[in-house]
C-alpha cells in the first residue's frame, strides 16, 4: 500500500527530483501519511523524508536543491522516492522511506511486509548494527550492509549482497536500492507486491504501479514474483532470486501501456473522483467495445465475444456452479453478478469476500468455475484466495482493470476492464465497470450454454450510456447537490435495496462511509422488521432505490412498505425511483428519479446518484474525497 518511484538517466539533479515528486504524487492514492527520496548527482547526494503528503516533500527538498551546487546534465542522476501508508511503525519522518544502514552508504525503499523482521533485527542489532526506526523494512539495508562486508574482496559484491539478502527476508515486498558507491544502478526485487520498469531513451524507471510512468513512458515490464533486476539507464538485466539452479538472464517482453497521461489527470474536474464518476458512460463504451456483434440485419443474431475466455469455453460450457471472488466494491460486483448469472446464465452461483474465503474450510466441486474481480489487480487477499482455487485445480477468470497486474497474470483467463487508470481511491468507474464486463459475461455464458436470454439485454446494455448521461446531466448533479448539503451533517445512514438493487445498497453505503465518514449500513429491504426498524427516527434518515421496471413490481411495492414504516416513525428519505413514477413522492422527503431500464442492468444506473451523493457529502465537509483517511487505493498487504 506504499508508493514506489525511482528514476536513473544522464539529465540534472533537479530533473531528477522532479520526476520522482510526480511519480510520488501519482502514486499518493497508495498511501501518504509520509514520503522520503534519495537522488544522487555527480558526488551530490540529497536525502530527505518529510510527514504528510508530498507536497510537503517537495517544499522541503525544494529548499535543499535551491541551496545546492546547480549540476547540468551530468553523466548520471539516479534517485528512489516512497510514498507511505504505514503498517509497521507510526507515521513519522524516522519511519519513512527512504531507509538505510548505518553509515547511510545504502538506500532502500519497500512496499509490503517482512514478516521475519524481528528475528533478523535481533541478529543485526547483535551484530552491532544500529537501527533508527520502529519499521520492517529497516532491516533490509543492514543485511545489505552485513553482506556487502562479508564479500567486500568480491568484484561482484553488491549483486551477492543484494542476492543474499533477497534469499533471508520473507514475506511480501517490492524493494529498490541505491548503494552510494554505485550510483549508476538501481537494484529492484518483486515478492507479491507490484514492481514495474518504464523503459525510456537513455533513462529507465522503476515503480509500483504504471500510473507514476504517465507522461515519461508508455513501455512497461512487468517483473513476476521471485524475480530481480540490475536497472541502470541504458540497461535492464532481470534474474530470478528464487530457482535453486544459477539462471541466466530472463528476457522479459516489453507491454505497452494504454493510458495516456490526458486520461490520468483530472482535466477540468475539481478531484479525480468526480471526474472517474462524469466518466460512466465512456467506461461503459470501453467495456463493451468490440465484444457485441450486432447483426444489423438480425438484431435477434446479436452475440457476445470475449476473447480472453475462448481458452477456457469447454470448460465453461460444462461448468455446474460459479465461484466469485472480491474485497470492497469490488465484492458488491460480485453480488450483482450472483443475481445476473442465476437469472441470465442459468446457473449456480455463489460470491465470497476474499478474506473469509482463503481462510475458511471450504468444500470444492468439480466443474466449478472462479471469477476473481479486481479493479488494481493486486489486492492480497483475492491473490490468496485465488491461490487457494488453483490449489484445488479449479480454473479462474480474473476480471481486472490494471493492464498486467498481478491477478491478471496469475488467473487462466480474463476479461480486463479498459477502464483506465482509476485514480480516486473511491472506486466509482471500476465498479460500473465491473457491472459492465459481468453483464456481458452472464450473456457469453447463456450464450456458449445455449440458454435462452432476454435479448433486449444486449440492445439496452448498448444504449445505456445515454441514460447514464441523462443521470449526470448539470440540473441532476445540482439537486443531488443540495440533498448531499442538506444530509451532510447527519451522524447515520441507511441505505436500502432489494433484489438486484440490494448490492447497490451496500456499495452506496461504503461510498458515503469512506467519503464522507458518515456511519452508513446497506440492508436488504425486507430486514427492516427483524431489526434495523429500531433505530429509526426524526435523526437517522433512509437512502432508499424504490425503482420501477417493467418485468415486477412486486419488489418495489414491498419496498413502498418498509418505507411507509420508516416514515410512520419520522424517518426522513431520499429514494432513488424511475421517471414517471408518481407513486412515490407522498412517501420521500427527497427524490432522484432514473431512465427506466431493465432489472438486470438497473445497478449500472442507481449507483451513479449514490457515488454523486457521497461525493458532495464529503464536499460539504471539506474532506480529501480523492485521498480518505486511513484508507489506500490497492490493498496489497492483508
Ligand atoms: C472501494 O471504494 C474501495 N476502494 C475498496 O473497497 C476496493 O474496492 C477494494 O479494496 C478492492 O480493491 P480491488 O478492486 O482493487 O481489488
Amino acid at each position: 500500500m506504499c508508493g514506489i518511484i525511482g528514476y536513473i538517466s544522464g539529465k540534472s539533479q533537479k530533473e531528477n527530483i522532479e520526476v520522482l515528486i510526480e511519480g510520488l504524487k501519482a502514486l499518493e492514492y497508495r498511501g501518504y501519511d509520509s514520503a522520503g527520496l534519495v537522488s544522487i548527482s555527480n558526488e551530490n547526494l540529497i536525502y530527505k523524508k518529510s510527514l504528510g503528503q508530498v507536497k510537503n516533500l517537495e517544499a522541503d527538498v525544494n529548499k535543499i536543491l535551491n541551496s545546492s551546487p546547480v549540476f547540468g546534465e551530468g553523466d548520471y542522476s539516479i534517485g528512489i522516492a516512497h510514498t507511505r501508508w504505514a503498517t509497521h511503525g507510526v507515521p513519522s519522518e524516522l519511519n519513512s522511506h527512504p531507509h538505510t544502514d548505518c553509515n547511510e552508504n545504502i538506500f532502500v525503499i519497500h512496499n509490503g511486509i517482512i514478516e521475519n523482521y524481528k528475528e533478523l533485527k535481533n541478529i543485526l542489532e547483535k551484530g552491532g548494527h544500529i537501527f533508527k526506526s520502529q519499521t520492517d523494512t529497516e532491516v533490509i539495508p543492514h543485511l545489505l550492509e552485513k553482506f556487502l562486508k562479508e564479500n567486500n574482496n568480491n568484484s561482484n559484491k553488491f549483486d551477492l549482497s543484494f542476492l543474499e539478502t533477497l534469499k533471508i527476508i520473507k514475506g511480501a515486498f517490492a524493494i529498490a536500492v541505491i548503494f552510494k558507491e554505485l550510483p549508476e544502478m538501481i537494484y529492484v526485487a518483486k515478492l507479491s507486491s507490484p514492481l514495474v520498469i518504464g523503459i525510456g531513451e537513455n533513462e529507465n524507471y522503476i515503480a509500483s504501479d504504471p500510473s507514476a510512468l504517465i507522461g515519461n513512458t508508455k513501455k512497461v515490464i512487468y517483473l513476476k514474483d521471485g524475480e530481480y533486476a540490475k536497472v541502470s539507464k541504458n540497461n535492464v538485466n532481470i534474474f530470478n532470486f528464487q530457482s535453486q539452479s544459477v539462471e541466466g538472464e530472463i528476457k522479459k517482453e516489453i507491454t505497452e501501456l494504454e493510458w495516456d497521461i490526458e486520461r490520468a489527470q483530472k482535466g477540468d474536474y475539481p478531484d479525480f473522483m468526480m471526474k472517474e464518476i462524469c466518466e460512466a458512460s465512456e467506461v461503459l463504451k470501453k467495456a463493451l467495445m468490440g465484444r457485441i456483434k450486432i447483426d444489423q440485419n438480425n438484431p435477434g443474431n446479436s452475440f457476445i465475444k470475449l476473447g480472453g475466455l475462448e481458452s477456457i469455453e469447454e470448460e465453461l460450457k460444462s461448468a455446474k456452479r460459479i465461484i466469485i471472488l472480491g474485497c470492497g466494491t469490488s465484492y458488491y460486483a460480485g453480488m450483482v453478478a450472483e443475481y445476473l448469472f442465476k437469472k441470465v446464465s442459468k446457473i449456480p452461483t455463489e460470491v465470497f469476500l476474499a478474506s473469509e474465503f482463503r481462510y475458511r474450510e471450504e468444500v470444492f466441486v468439480p466443474d466449478t468455475i472462479v471469477i476473481a474481480i479486481s479493479q488494481s489487480g493486486e489486492t492480497a487477499d483475492t491473490i490468496a484466495a485465488i491461490k487457494k482455487c488453483h490449489d484445488n485445480n479449479l480454473t479462474v477468470i480474473g476480471i481486472v482493470n490494471v493492464v498486467g497486474s498481478t491477478i491478471s497474470r496469475i488467473t487462466d483467463s480474463g476479461v480486463y476492464n479498459h477502464a483506465g487508470p482509476e485514480i480516486g481511491v473511491a472506486s466509482t468507474k471500476a465498479f460500473i465497470s465491473q457491472l459492465s464486463v459481468l453483464a456481458l459475461v452472464s450473456l457469453y455464458i447463456a450464450q456458449i450454454k445455449n440458454k435462452s436470454f432476454d435479448k433486449n439485454l444486449i440492445s439496452e446494455l448498448n444504449n445505456l450510456g445515454d441514460k447514464m448521461d441523462a443521470i449526470l446531466k448539470e440540473e441532476n448533479i445540482s439537486k443531488i447537490k443540495s440533498f448531499a448539503e442538506k444530509y451532510s451533517n447527519k451522524k447515520d445512514f441507511l441505505y436500502l435495496g432489494r433484489n438486484f438493487n440490494y448490492p447497490v445498497a451496500l456499495e452506496g453505503a461504503l461510498k458515503l462511509k469512506e467519503i464522507s465518514y458518515i456511519h452508513a449500513e446497506g440492508y436488504a429491504g425486507g430486514e427492516m422488521k427483524h431489526g434495523p426498524l429500531a433505530m429509526i427516527d426524526e435523526n437517522f434518515p433512509t437512502f432508499a432505490i424504490a425503482t420501477r421496471n417493467k418485468k415486477d413490481n412486486v419488489i418495489q411495492d414491498k419496498l413502498f412498505s418498509n418505507l411507509e414504516e420508516i416514515k410512520a416513525r419520522k424517518g426522513e428519505i431520499l429514494c432513488i425511483a424511475t421517471e414517471g413514477d408518481e407513486n412515490i413522492n407522498h412517501i420521500t422527503n427527497d427524490l432522484i428519479y432514473i431512465p427506466e431500464t431493465l432489472e438486470e442492468l438497473e445497478p449500472l444506473l442507481v449507483i451513479i446518484p449514490m457515488q454523486l451523493f457521497a461525493y458532495y457529502v464529503g464536499k460539504a465537509k471539506n474532506l480529501d474525497v480523492d485521498k480518505p483517511r486511513n484508507l489506500a487505493k490497492s490493498v496489497t498487504v492483508e
